[in-house]
């Protein structure tokens, strides 16, 4: 699938990874269309790209918001080429903390919010027989550590859930693909929430480049345009991304 003119759909586009890839897919002609919380980062980002990119305020919680972000790239460009549930938090700390207001927060973007993508964007697929949707894992969907039970609960369940798709869609058009990245310097480490841990691995992220203990957003968006730029009897079931020197 050539990038150029595809619709491309992405959440979590305000900040990280999702923003690197806007950017990256952009440049190379599509058409993308951003969704997260935070208007002020989408309407900068969106003058930055130009004519190529439309937004709407979208919390990936809410089925009708997500179905709404979807219409608009329907109502504006014709059709859902791809469909990139990107967005997603990591508030880190042990079982024995029962954060439950957190948990159900988590479980909300990172697992809801990505079924929220499927759902609504499977029927505009189906119609058209052909579509890719695509989902961030983590190398944290591979292995578990502690103070992340939960973190890695929720990217394990992304894991299961987008073979489901696989398996399921195959032969309606649909591919799936997850892109599973180690770590990553974003803002991801704001949702950290424990000052410990947040110190740890803000630590880990500000190292120099050169020590390869941490990704940019950029070297994300490599990935995922990898996974779109495919012809269509390719199907890019997972992309795992590390920093050369990380240990899990
Ligand atoms: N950074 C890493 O080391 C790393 C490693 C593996 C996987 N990942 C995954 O990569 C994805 C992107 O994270 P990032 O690293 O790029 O961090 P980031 O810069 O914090 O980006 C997270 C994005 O998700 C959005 N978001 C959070 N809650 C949302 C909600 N309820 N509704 C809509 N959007 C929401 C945020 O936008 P708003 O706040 O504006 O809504 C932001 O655009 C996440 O799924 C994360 O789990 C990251």
């Amino acid at each position: 699938m050539s990038i150029e003119n595809k619709v491309v759909v992405i959440t979590g586009a305000s900040s990280g990874i999702g923003a690197a890839t806007a950017r990256l897919l952009a440049s190379k002609g599509a058409k993308v269309v951003l969704g997260a919380r935070r208007e002020d980062r989408l309407q900068e980002l969106v003058k930055e790209i130009g004519a190529n990119a439309i937004y709407q305020v979208t919390d990936v919680a809410d089925q009708q918001q997500v179905h709404d972000l979807l219409q608009l790239a329907v109502t504006t460009y014709g059709r859902i080429d791809v469909l990139y549930n990107n967005a997603g938090t990591m508030p880190q700390g042990n079982l024995s903390d029962r954060e439950y207001g957190k948990w159900q927060m988590m479980l909300d973007v990172n697992v809801m919010g990505v079924l929220h993508g499927i759902g609504e964007a499977l029927p505009i697929m189906k119609k058209q027989h052909d579509g890719l949707i695509i989902t961030t894992d983590s190398v944290a969907g591979h292995v578990v550590y502690p103070a992340s039970a939960v973190y890695n609960g929720t990217k394990y369940a992304v894991r299961a859930i987008m073979e489901g798709l696989r398996q399921e869609e195959k032969g309606n058009g649909i591919r799936s693909t997850i892109v599973s990245p180690g770590a990553v310097r974003t803002e991801l480490v704001n949702t950290i929430g424990n000052t410990q841990i947040q110190a740890s691995v803000s630590q880990l992220m500000d190292a120099d480049e050169q020590k390869g203990l941490a990704l940019d957003p950029e070297d994300i968006a490599n990935a995922v345009l990898f996974a779109i730029d495919q012809p269509k009897h390719v199907a890019i079931s997972e992309v795992l991304v590390r920093p050369a020197q990380q240990e899990v």
